[in-house]
């Protein structure tokens, strides 16, 4: 079994909301293209801080519904004070592990974003969201690609970024790569049809640039606990990537993330 390896709580949930942020229009590019519409029932897997579950719950409007689920209950909470402040009736936050969530043949819209690379049996996971979806609903699914990430110009902080999240991610169960892997793993797992998009983030604002580092810091606990790194190299790289993301003229490329999704027959 897998261990998450990212700092989660009100600390996860802040980094969670300028992540999400960023990648808002790709992921309402994916809604529109799965064709998420009024009156849907959805599912927001690893919903986290639920950004993403507010935006299908806009989409799917009154006349249908959102249940984000995560095994996060801080940030669960948070999202659930986000909702009433929204004033978003059709969206229900609720705390479980999505390796026992298995709901055959009850949602129009079954999604995930950022969570198959944190688990060690992706696989299931598709297989049982696939089962979930009724005749005619769609299952949609995105997650990045470690590999390829890049800087300009060159920085020992984003190197090190560069290689201990991934080791760290693979250390804890999940797969750094898995995006490029989504397409196989639909047809693996038997879902037919797959269509797919491919997302190259630039980060050139201060803001966009801050993800790296926060991502170093939320994974800095398990990297000197898997013996990766000391806590003193961890704070220097740390130091020299917050640096580069608050200098103008630098930039960095986000992963990659790969978009995947299918529509189940109408009935
Ligand atoms: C990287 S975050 C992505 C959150 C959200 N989907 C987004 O894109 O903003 C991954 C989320 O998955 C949750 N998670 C990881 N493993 C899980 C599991 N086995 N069951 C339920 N939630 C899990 C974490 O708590 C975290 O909130």
């Amino acid at each position: 079994m897998e261990r998450y390896v990212l700092r989660g709580g009100q600390w996860g949930y802040d980094r969670l909301k300028l992540l999400a942020r960023m990648k808002r229009d790709e992921t309402l590019e994916l809604f529109r293209r799965a064709g998420v519409r009024p009156g849907m029932r959805c599912v927001d897997l690893g919903c986290g801080g639920g950004e993403g579950t507010f935006d299908l719950a806009v989409a799917a409007g009154p006349g249908g519904s959102v249940t984000g689920v995560d095994m996060d209950a801080e940030k669960l909470a948070l999202a659930r004070e986000s909702a009433r402040e929204r004033g978003s009736g059709n969206v229900e936050f609720r705390a479980g592990n999505v390796n026992e969530w298995d709901e055959p043949d009850t949602c129009d819209f079954v999604y995930c974003r950022f969570l198959l690379q944190h688990l060690a049996r992706p696989a299931d996971l598709l297989r049982r969201m696939w089962a979930a979806v009724r005749a005619g609903g769609v299952i949609a699914v995105e997650d990045a690609d470690f590999d390829g990430l890049f800087c300009d110009p060159a920085n020992g902080g984003f190197d090190f970024y560069k290689t201990m999240y991934p080791e760290v991610c693979r250390l804890g169960g999940g797969d750094p790569t898995i995006g490029r892997k989504l397409y196989r793993y639909f047809g693996q797992a038997g879902i037919p049809g797959a269509q797919f998009r491919l997302a190259q983030g630039l980060a050139v604002t201060e803001d966009a640039k801050a993800i790296a580092p926060l991502t170093l810091e939320a994974s800095a606990d398990a990297i000197t606990g898997a013996g990766l790194a000391s806590a003193d190299q961890v704070a220097a790289a740390l130091a020299g990537l917050r640096a580069f993301a608050a200098t103008p003229g630098t930039l960095c490329g986000d992963p990659r993330t790969f978009q995947v999704w299918a529509r189940r027959e109408a009935g």
